[in-house]
């Protein structure tokens, strides 16, 4: 179908919704500092790795810290979004998402994961689809973070397709910023306000199935 070879999926709002448990854990360590982190300013921080979102929230709230107590508050914020982690099921798969993850397998396209995130392996062991990805490319894996489009150029390569066989599926701008950067198709998942560059923005895979690849 089209043009396409690989599919490349960031995690976090995609397949799963602990986009949720990462502002409950980042709102509580906001609090703790003494300002508030509402669910617009969250927006910004999505798909950013945890280094990076921490200094965007301590220079928001105007809280200097040295670089041992970032690290504390780092692992403390990592922490409290684990003990979430934790409690996950298969259930917690967004809904839609794990059937068309297998369709995209079973029509014989690559598949990729493109996540910021260095708790993504556990993750997908907790919803038991790590089987279905023929690449896994993990905020263990690439030194420049989103919206720089390391993450997804390695998982194109690790599938073996050119940027303009793959499309990306991101529910965060600064990963809809990295496929474009990297030159492949982009599907936002979630707000079409939000993700406005995206080359199609779906509200979530329920009833999305396999034509989308038509329009690239
Ligand atoms: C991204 C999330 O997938 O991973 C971000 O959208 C998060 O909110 C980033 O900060 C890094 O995740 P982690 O699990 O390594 O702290
Ligand atoms: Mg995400």
């Amino acid at each position: 179908m089209g043009n396409i070879k690989s599919c490349l999926f960031d995690l976090d709002g995609v397949i799963v919704d602990t986009a949720k448990y990462h502002y409950k854990a980042w709102k509580r360590l906001c609090n703790e500092l003494g300002f508030d982190l509402t669910i617009d300013e969250n927006e910004n921080l999505k798909g950013i790795s945890r280094a990076e979102s921490l200094d965007i929230l301590l220079k928001k709230g105007n809280v200097r810290l040295s670089d041992e107590k970032r690290e504390m508050y780092m692992e403390r914020k990592n922490n409290w979004y684990l003990e979430y982690v934790e409690q996950m099921s298969p259930g917690e798969a967004l809904p839609g998402s794990l059937d068309f993850l297998k369709a995209c397998k079973d029509a014989g396209y690559k598949v990729a994961l493109g996540s910021s995130s260095k708790n993504a392996l556990r993750i997908l062991e907790k919803i038991d689809v790590l089987h279905l990805f023929d690449a896994v490319i993990d905020g263990t894996k690439v030194s420049k973070g989103k919206p720089d489009p390391q993450t997804f150029t390695l998982g194109a390569e690790a599938t073996k397709a050119h940027p303009s066989e793959c499309v990306v599926f991101e529910d965060s701008i600064a990963g809809i910023e990295a496929g474009i950067a990297g030159g492949m198709y982009t599907v936002g998942v979630g707000d079409p306000e939000t993700l406005e560059r995206a080359n199609l923005v779906i509200s979530g895979f329920e009833n999305v199935g396999l034509e989308i690849f038509e329009k690239f």
